[in-house]
């Protein structure tokens, strides 16, 4: 079974800074009481965070009912881009809920159009045609639909193998799961798709190959044909670990795509809008796929996601054939909008580049001060990895991650659970909105718990 945190109140030593508040007993008796009625209404996989009922959200920060407060190092989990409780974002929702229209199925709406037009504007050429859809997971299983109808049209019906990464996460529908690239989590499938294969993902830690000619041995090792792959996805960098492919890794996998007729598809679910310290993550790659996945900080809010895609990709279905109920929803579509016209015009996107300097160089220190435990740092603009391993190896210690995860959050400090290889990853992905102050309040946090840790004073 996966690891839990403790559900019992500690009692904190009090902490008031511009950013942190905490004092008393955390968690405290009456959230223990509901976090258990919780527990004995939803399945044991909602458990898993840090006994904590967020009650508001606003900025980088979050608070219980009780006035703690924590600096936010997750946006929920990447989603708070524009960063959260935005009131632009609560006024268009609140104006489209209140005109009111709160559904239309595919009959079409105002905001819907709005929002493609947008996301479209805002794609380079060719990417042009937009696919609304609600979870992340819907994306890249439609992603995956594309690139196999795509391949079958054209080239046959032996056109159709799927080539993904290992260590991949795209969500935990089943097409999904099968293009991840973790084991346990397709475990349950059992008649796993012949025709969808793993390449070694180049992250220079886990594969410390990070050549081209890598990839290509690999796909010659599992038998398959690059005249019959139909498409490669990859996440724009790989959310587990906060890993990027090199650069020119990316380029030649472009190149390699167009010489075997194979669409490539990123899936920026985690890396768009900003994250990166780009508007699209692949930006930083100089590279065009065909068609993109995204989600998460589309919003900074409500379920949307989109497929943005050339238009002989996008239009491989007829009417009514690709639709979704919530396709198009008027009030995430209206919440979208918003959200993207804000990063826009506060831009965040520079924020994300500026403050993300900034993080990185935070969390290169800590990683050279505690070499020992942190294997490598991964990351770009306002997103990380510290990957923690045993001393002085790569094996992935999980408990250390969940040890440090833990005490910052006693002390103010919020981050999701542990995630990536071995879940030994503690990932730091704060909203857009920060501050350079924040960051580096929020860092000495992580510090602080590797030095009680590990009785290393740095
Ligand atoms: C890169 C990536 N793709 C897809 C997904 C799945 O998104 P959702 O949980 O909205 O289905 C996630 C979620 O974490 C993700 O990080």
């Amino acid at each position: 079974m996966a690891k839990e945190f403790p559900l019992r109140p500690v009692s904190v030593k009090p902490v008031s800074t511009p950013h942190r508040r905490l004092r008393g007993a955390i968690p405290d008796e009456r959230t223990i009481a509901a976090i258990r009625r919780l527990r004995a209404a939803e399945p044991i996989s909602m458990r898993g965070q840090a006994p904590l009922i967020w009650d508001r959200a606003e900025g980088f920060q979050v608070y219980d009912a009780r006035g703690n407060r924590w600096i936010d190092f997750s946006s929920g989990v990447l989603i708070a881009n524009a960063g959260h409780g935005r009131k632009e974002i609560a006024d268009a929702i609140v104006r489209q809920a209140r005109k009111p229209l709160f559904t239309s199925y595919c009959f079409p709406n105002m905001p819907r159009l709005e929002l493609v037009e947008l996301l479209s504007k805002l794609s380079p050429v060719p990417l042009k045609k937009v696919f609304l859809l609600s979870t992340g997971s819907e994306g890249t299983e439609c992603a995956l639909k594309l690139m196999r109808t795509y391949g079958v049209k054209r080239g046959g019906p032996s056109k159709k193998v799927i080539v993904s990464f290992e260590r991949a996460f795209h969500g935990r529908t089943l097409g999904a799961q099968q293009i991840g690239g973790i084991p346990s989590g397709k475990a349950w499938i059992q008649n796993l798709d012949p025709d969808i294969v793993h390449a070694d993902f180049p992250d220079g830690f886990r594969c410390p190959d990070t050549s081209f000619s890598h990839f290509e041995e690999t796909i010659k090792k599992l038998r398959v044909d690059p005249d019959r792959v139909a498409g490669v996805i990859s996440e724009t960098y790989q959310g587990g670990g906060a890993s990027f492919m090199p650069v020119e890794f990316a380029r030649e996998l472009r190149r390699w795509c167009d010489r075997h007729g194979a669409l490539l598809a990123f899936d920026e679910v985690q890396a768009g809008f900003g994250r990166c310290g780009a508007f699209w993550g692949f930006e930083l790659y100089g590279v065009r796929p065909d068609l993109f996945c995204l989600g998460k900080g589309i919003s900074s809010s409500l379920p949307v996601s989109a497929v943005i895609g050339r238009r002989e990709v996008m239009d491989l279905y007829g009417p009514n054939e690709m639709t979704s109920t919530h396709s198009g929803n008027p009030i995430c579509a209206a919440a979208a909008v918003a959200n993207i016209k804000l990063i826009l015009r506060e831009n965040l996107v520079k924020n994300a580049e500026r403050v993300g300097t900034v993080l990185q160089e935070e969390l290169e220190a800590i990683r050279r001060d505690f070499a020992d435990v942190v294997g490598a740092r991964h990351g770009r603009g306002l997103v990380a990895g510290l990957h923690m391993v045993y001393p002085g190896g790569r094996e992935p210690n999980p408990d250390l991650a969940w040890e440090v995860v833990y005490r910052c959050y006693l002390k103010g400090l919020l981050m999701f659970a542990p995630v990536g290889f071995g879940g030994a990853t503690v990932k730091i992905a704060p909203p857009l909105c920060i501050t350079k102050e924040a960051v580096i309040e929020g860092c000495g946090v992580i510090r602080e718990a590797l030095e009680e840790i590990t009785g290393v004073k740095k």
